[in-house]
């Protein structure tokens, strides 16, 4: 992995950024960084659920995020994380789940600066691969002007170089998560002056960026980095297909959506083989065609038929001859 790698990265969502989809996201952007779901410390190291760390090595640059609020638990994970082969190391200070606030970590973690700071020191110190954060911008009565730049100096002098920020606060009482990432307003210009106030901190910016064309305005703004979630979980076509051009000058790895098809079916077939069930990868590729005419064509068919047992890679072709052939647009 190389700094630039960082521009753009998907960002760690549950349930939804597992290997399958990340092998995906893979096929659409050679650079995009990928980050996992989040997976707890104790699960890894009380409940020695080590093949939560299992990916292919196609995904690289790959990072993975850890939950935790734990010193020593956090530094073994981290010591796991670093043997699995992970480029990066995330810790989750900006989840504001219920699981998550009631074992103490995510979001609320942005009121204990101190206690971020000895755990990202311990996983810093446990192994040798770099040590980010992401976080919000506050949580609930805090004034973000001032826990931010506080939280992050704290971080930075406990050996951290890298973060992203969520630009909105997480309100632990009273929202869901799925509202916490939509109702407390985005603040951009705090993360912009962040990275200016912090210049040797790379700062990635996160949180309702819908497209390539606003990824690049935030870099314009000086983040060294975007980070998208839902949109490229969604649409994965439009942004992750077209990100090689649009962030890093570079042309596309396919041609068309419709190769990642045809390149998903061996991983498919492989996954089949071990006792894997098709809808398992299948789900994350029902935005593949999202905007085209026939997507809602190929989203039925998979859906539909991707769990009915011994379901194969022939669902794919059934599904893919519902959408209409859009020509040779990447191509050029
Ligand atoms: C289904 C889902 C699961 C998420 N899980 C995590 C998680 O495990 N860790 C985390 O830090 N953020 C998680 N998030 C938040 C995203 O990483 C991201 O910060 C948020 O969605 C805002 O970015 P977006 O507007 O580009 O989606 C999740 C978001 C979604 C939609």
């Amino acid at each position: 992995m190389t700094e630039a790698n960082n521009r753009l990265s998907v960002a760690p969502m549950m349930d939804w950024t597992d290997r399958h989809c990340r092998y995906l996201h893979r096929l659409l952007s050679r650079n995009a960084l990928l980050y996992t779901e989040m997976v707890t410390a104790a699960a890894l190291v009380r409940g020695g659920a080590r093949h939560l760390l299992r990916f292919d090595p196609a995904e690289h640059p790959v990072a993975v995020q850890l939950g935790g609020a734990e010193p020593g638990e956090l530094a073994a994970a981290a010591r796991m994380a670093a043997e699995a082969g992970y480029d990066e190391i995330n810790l989750n200070v900006g989840c504001p789940s219920d699981r998550v606030q009631s074992g103490c970590f995510g979001a609320v973690l942005m009121e204990q600066p101190a206690l971020v700071a000895d755990c990202v020191a311990a996983m810093v110190a446990a192994q040798p691969v770099e040590v980010t954060v992401k976080c919000r911008i506050g949580v609930d009565a805090q004034a973000p002007e001032e826990v931010l730049p506080a939280f992050l100096e704290t971080i930075r002098d406990a050996g951290v170089r890298r973060v992203t920020i969520h630009a909105r606060k997480a309100w632990l009482q009273g929202l869901s998560p799925k509202e916490n990432r939509e109702v407390p307003p985005l603040d951009y210009d705090l993360v912009y002056r962040m990275k200016a106030e912090f210049p040797e901190l790379h700062v990635s910016v996160n949180g309702g960026i819908g497209s390539l064309e606003e990824a690049r305005a935030h870099l314009a703004q000086g983040v060294d980095g975007v980070m998208i979630g839902r949109a490229a979980y969604h649409r994965p076509a439009d942004i992750l297909l077209e990100a090689d051009r649009a962030i890093w000058g570079e042309p596309p790895p396919l041609a068309r959506a419709e190769e990642a098809v045809e390149l998903m079916k061996p991983y498919i077939a492989a996954h089949l083989a071990e006792g894997g069930r098709l809808h398992q990868v299948t789900r994350h590729m029902l935005g593949l065609f999202a905007g085209r005419p026939g997507a809602r064509g190929w989203r039925r068919v998979l859906s539909e038929g991707a769990h009915r047992p011994g379901a194969g890679v022939a669902l794919l072709d059934a599904a893919l001859a519902e959408v209409e052939p859009e020509g040779e647009k990447r191509a050029s």
